[in-house]
């Protein structure tokens, strides 16, 4: 079960989707942030893809991974601090996401706050990933989502965690009137 480091339907989805804003709560040591980066720049330029990555950066991960982003060319912001705070005050000065990877604190709390800064950085189309749905905190904030405004799946990613997948409702009307014209 993979707990940290690239996660396979995280770059899927940006490849099929054509991410170019990606916000990751919970960052560790960045080598997930470089992976989808990277997938994400194969069909853009670099400076086009944005990267937001919240975690307390303990030691010096702050640094270390502002190196690893640096690399890539992308344009990136990393901002340190417990994302209870942290986010909520990062949430007015941030652009809409093209894809959200929450994957921060398990705790009820955690994922509550971090799912209330997260879905007003939703355009109609932003996809929300919620890692580790067996933990108890997490799973109850998923279960909280109003099942009338969002899609709520649960993803169960070969060699990966259980995973929910969030995305507005209003896109599918959307999706489906495009079809049926
Ligand atoms: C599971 S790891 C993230 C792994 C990373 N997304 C990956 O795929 O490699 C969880 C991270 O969340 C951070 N974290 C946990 N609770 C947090 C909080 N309340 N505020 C900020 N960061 C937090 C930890 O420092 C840790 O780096």
């Amino acid at each position: 079960m993979s707990w940290y480091g690239a996660h396979s339907f995280l770059n899927e989805y940006i490849r099929k989707n054509h991410c170019k804003k990606i916000l990751e709560i919970g960052v560790f040591n960045g080598d997930n942030a470089v992976a989808m980066v990277k997938v994400a720049i194969k069909d853009s330029l670099p400076e086009e893809v944005e990267y937001y990555g919240f975690d307390f950066f303990d030691n010096n991960l702050f640094q270390q991974i502002e190196l690893k982003l640096g690399k890539t060319g992308c344009k990136f912001k990393l901002f340190k601090g417990d994302t209870v705070d942290s986010l909520p005050r990062a949430v007015k000065t941030l652009p809409k996401m093209d894809l959200i990877f929450i994957d921060g604190g398990k705790s009820y709390r955690e994922a509550s706050s971090d799912w209330a800064c997260s879905w007003t950085l939703m355009h109609d189309q932003t996809a929300v990933f919620i890692h580790n749905y067996e933990f108890l905190g997490v799973r109850r904030m998923v279960e909280n989502i109003s099942k009338e405004e969002y899609q709520v799946e649960i993803i169960h990613p070969p060699h990966d965690s259980d995973s929910a997948l969030i995305k507005k409702i209003l896109v599918l009307v959307k999706e489906k009137k495009h079809l049926t014209k």
